[in-house]
C-alpha cells in the first residue's frame, strides 16, 4: 500500500490523521474535501508537498470519486456532516453527505476493488443509563437517536451490505468522542476553551451529567492505521481509550486548567433527545490487533489542547462569531 485517499481530511479528525500518517509512515496522502464550514485548508498547512495533495470536491460527485478511487490503494473515509446540534436544526446535508456520499464512495471502491475503511461513531448504538455497568461492544444493537447518528448508522449498514453483497474489501470502526487540536469551535471542548479566552462563561447543556468517553485524536489515528494494516475485511472494531467523564467535570477541569474558579460556568437549554452516556469496550481491537492508546491522562491531553487553542487563535477566530450567533439563535 502506497497512496491513501483520505476523505474529509480538512476536518478535525481527518486532518489529524493526515498529519499522523505523513509523520509516522512513508505513505502518501490525497485529501478529498468539500471545504464546508467545517473544513479548513489551514488545517493541512506544513504537510510535505511531495507526499501530499488536497483535492477540493464532493464525495457525492461520482465522476471525481471514481477517478480518485481508481488511482489510490485505499480509501479512508472520514468525510461527514458531524454535529448533532446542526442535524437537529437542518438534517438535509446529513442525508446528502453521510448517506449519498458514502454510497458514491462504495460504488467506486466496488468498481476498482479498492480497500476501504469507514470511520463511524459509537453514537450509532444510542445511549446507556448512568448506572448501567455495561459498555458498547461490536454486537450492541443499533439504536441511533439523532439525525446525525441515524445517518451514520445508515452509512455503516451500507458498508456492511457492500461487503456482503459485492465483496467490497471494507473494514469499519466506531470511535468515541475525540478531542485535540483543530476541532471546530462548535464542539463542546473547543467551544468552552475559546469562550474563556473571549471572557464568556462555559455553557453546559442541562445539568451536565451526560457522560462522554474521551479519546485523543492521535489515538484514533493510530487505531485506524492499525485496522487498515491488519484488520480483517468485513469486521467492525470499536475504538475507545476508557475515558468516561461527565460534561460538568470536563467544564470544571477546563476552568481550573485555565486559571478560573471551577464553578464559573452557566447552564443553558438542553439538547433535544440528548444521549445520556456513551462508553466503549475496545477489547477486540486491543486483543486482536494489539492496539493501545498513548494518551491515558485526560487532564494532560486537555492542557495540551488548551495550549493549542491559545497559540492558534488565527485558526479558530474566523469561525467563532458565526458559531456563537448560531447557538444564540438555537437557545444554547
Ligand atoms: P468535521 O466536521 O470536523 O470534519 C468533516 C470534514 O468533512 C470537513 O473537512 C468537511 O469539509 C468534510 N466534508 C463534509 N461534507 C463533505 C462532502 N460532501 N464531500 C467532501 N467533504 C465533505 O468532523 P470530525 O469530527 O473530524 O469527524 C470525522 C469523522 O469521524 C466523521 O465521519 C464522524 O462521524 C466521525 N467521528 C467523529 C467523532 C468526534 O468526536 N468528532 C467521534 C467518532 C467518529
Ligand atoms: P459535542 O461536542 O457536540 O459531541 P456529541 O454530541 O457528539 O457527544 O457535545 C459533547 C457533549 O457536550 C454533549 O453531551 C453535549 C454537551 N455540550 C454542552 O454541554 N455544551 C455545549 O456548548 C456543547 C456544544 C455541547
Amino acid at each position: 500500500m502506497r497512496r491513501l485517499l483520505v476523505t474529509g481530511g480538512a476536518g478535525f479528525i481527518g486532518s489529524n490523521f493526515a498529519h499522523y500518517v505523513l509523520r509516522e509512515t512513508d505513505l502518501d496522502v490525497t485529501v478529498l474535501d468539500k471545504l464546508t464550514y467545517a473544513g479548513h485548508e489551514a488545517s493541512l498547512a506544513g504537510l510535505p508537498p511531495e507526499r501530499f495533495e488536497l483535492v477540493v470536491g464532493d464525495i457525492a460527485d461520482s465522476e471525481l470519486v471514481d477517478k480518485l478511487t481508481g488511482s489510490h490503494d485505499a480509501v479512508i473515509h472520514f468525510a461527514a456532516e458531524s454535529h448533532n446540534d446542526n442535524s437537529l436544526h437542518d438534517p438535509r446535508p446529513f442525508i446528502d453527505t453521510n448517506i449519498i456520499g458514502t454510497f458514491t464512495l462504495l460504488e467506486a471502491a466496488r468498481r476498482h476493488d479498492t480497500r476501504f475503511h469507514h470511520i463511524s461513531t459509537d453514537e450509532v448504538y444510542g445511549d446507556l443509563e448512568l448506572d448501567d455497568p455495561s459498555k458498547f461492544t461490536e454486537s450492541t444493537p443499533y439504536n441511533p437517536s439523532s439525525p446525525y447518528s441515524a445517518t451514520k448508522a445508515g452509512s455503516d449498514l451500507l458498508v456492511r451490505a457492500w461487503v456482503r453483497s459485492f465483496g467490497v474489501q471494507a473494514t469499519l470502526s466506531n470511535c468515541s468522542n475525540n478531542y485535540g487540536p483543530r476541532q471546530h469551535v462548535e464542539k463542546f471542548i473547543p467551544r468552552q476553551i475559546t469562550n474563556l479566552i473571549d471572557g464568556i462563561k462555559p455553557k453546559l447543556y442541562g445539568e451536565g451529567l451526560n457522560v462522554r468517553d474521551w479519546i485523543h485524536a492521535d489515538d484514533h489515528s493510530s487505531a485506524v492505521l492499525r485496522i487498515v494494516e491488519a484488520g480483517e475485511v468485513g469486521e467492525t472494531y470499536l475504538i475507545g481509550a476508557d475515558g468516561e467523564v461527565d460534561n460538568k467535570t470536563v467544564v470544571e477541569s477546563i476552568l481550573r486548567l485555565m486559571g478560573h474558579d471551577a464553578g464559573d460556568y452557566e447552564h443553558v437549554k438542553d439538547r433535544a433527545g440528548h444521549d445520556m452516556r456513551y462508553a466503549i469496550d475496545s477489547s477486540k481491537l486491543r486483543t486482536e490487533l494489539g492496539w493501545a492508546p498513548s494518551f491515558t491522562d485526560f487532564d494532560s491531553g486537555l492542557a495540551a489542547t488548551i495550549d493549542w487553542y491559545a497559540s492558534n487563535e488565527a485558526w479558530w477566530r474566523p469561525q467563532k462569531a458565526a458559531t456563537e450567533a448560531k447557538y444564540t439563535e438555537l437557545g444554547h
